[in-house]
């Protein structure tokens, strides 16, 4: 699939199908047969980005702040955008609070950049509306784009950023630094991601939702759907809860204990089961998982339970390049499960 402009606004997300759309979409009905796409785990956006420029209504979800963020400024927002003006303010907080350099710089942040995001977070909770959940969805990319392979391990190379022992860095890792600008002043990495959000911005004659709930709450209070879209955590997987938490814990200004997702346990399969069972009266399911725990055939002998159509594929995936072994790239497999007519 050819790069699409719009992508750069997303964060990059564990997980995220940017690479899958092109096999997602081509399986499933249009908006005009099929006009409300729900996406009961929306992650870092992507599907429901993607559902919202060919037409559908979208409706999407997911537990985590940091997705609702996502879904706020780029799903149910279709016409504010960031202006240099508003990126400015980040500069010129009221008050500094010292959360982020108090807990997390050196070992997550480097010092400058934490310094920042202190008085930028200060600012973005004071606006309202849009304004906010773009500001939020800013810092959100900063944080990750000053992270390696948005990974919140490594402490070492953020170490040799905060001291500028340049010599002693990867030459591969020195490039990506100078290139995402993690050396210039916060301004200019601003001005990069404030132009990469607002390609993502655009309508589609649609009012699109976005609520922050556990799947169970949402699939329970949402009117009706004609696609539902499920690709939620894999069993046996690292949760997006605990390797997500420095983030997690930026975005809420406390510390937070990681309490990972049923979904990302060992043995989730009964609360896949259970999942399944409270989306039977949606017609038509796209489901994403990932052979952590479950091989294809395991999967599809649960929707079975469910559905009497199922058709499958299989991809040879690697997500975050950086978060994998070389044998575990090599074995990862992502299916995609399209499922319909009632049992
Ligand atoms: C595989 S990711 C979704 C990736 C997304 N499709 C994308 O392209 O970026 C799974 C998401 O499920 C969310 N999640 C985990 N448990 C949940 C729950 N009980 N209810 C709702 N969302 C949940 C996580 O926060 C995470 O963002």
């Amino acid at each position: 699939m050819r790069r699409w402009r719009s992508l750069q606004a997303l964060p990059s997300y564990m997980g995220g199908k940017r690479k899958l759309l092109g096999q997602i979409f081509k399986h499933l009905p249009g908006p005009t047969h099929s006009p409300v796409f729900i996406d009961a785990f929306l992650g870092g956006g992507s599907v429901s980005l993607m559902a919202k420029a060919r037409g559908y209504r979208v409706v999407c979800n997911d537990i985590a702040l940091r997705s609702r963020i996502i879904g706020e400024a780029l799903i149910a927002n279709d016409r504010v955008t960031l202006d240099e003006a508003d990126v400015l303010r980040l500069f010129a907080p009221p008050s500094n609070d010292s959360f982020i350099a108090d807990h997390f710089a050196p070992n997550v942040v480097p010092s400058k950049h934490a310094r920042f995001l202190d008085g930028a977070f200060t600012v973005a909770r004071s606006v309202e509306g849009p304004k906010h959940w773009l500001l939020m969805l800013l810092l959100v990319k900063y944080i990750l784009r000053l992270r390696p392979m948005g990974n919140f391990g490594a402490k070492t190379i953020i170490h040799q950023i905060e001291e500028k022992d340049w010599d002693a860095m990867r030459p591969s890792f020195l490039r990506e630094i100078v290139h995402r600008g993690i050396d210039a002043h916060p301004k200019l990495m601003c001005e990069i991601l404030r132009k990469q959000i607002n390609a993502g911005i655009f309508g589609n004659g649609q009012v699109n939702q976005v609520s922050c709930l556990d799947v169970f709450d949402f699939l329970g209070q949402i009117d009706g759907g004609d696609i539902l879209y499920l690709d939620p955590p894999y069993a046996s997987t690292s949760s997006y809860e605990a390797a997500l938490n420095p983030l997690d814990s930026m975005l809420a200004g406390q510390m937070i204990k990681p309490e990972p997702s049923v979904f990302s346990r060992r043995n989730a399969v009964a609360a896949l089961e259970h999942l399944f069972e409270v989306s039977q009266r949606f017609p038509l399911w796209a489901i994403s998982y990932g052979n952590a725990e479950l091989s294809l055939d395991d999967l599809v002998a649960i929707v079975r339970m469910f559905r009497r159509d199922v058709h499958t594929e299989s991809f040879h995936y690697i997500h975050l390049t950086g978060l994998s072994s070389a044998e575990k790239r090599e074995s990862n497999r992502e299916f995609l499960i399209i499922a319909k007519g009632e049992k």
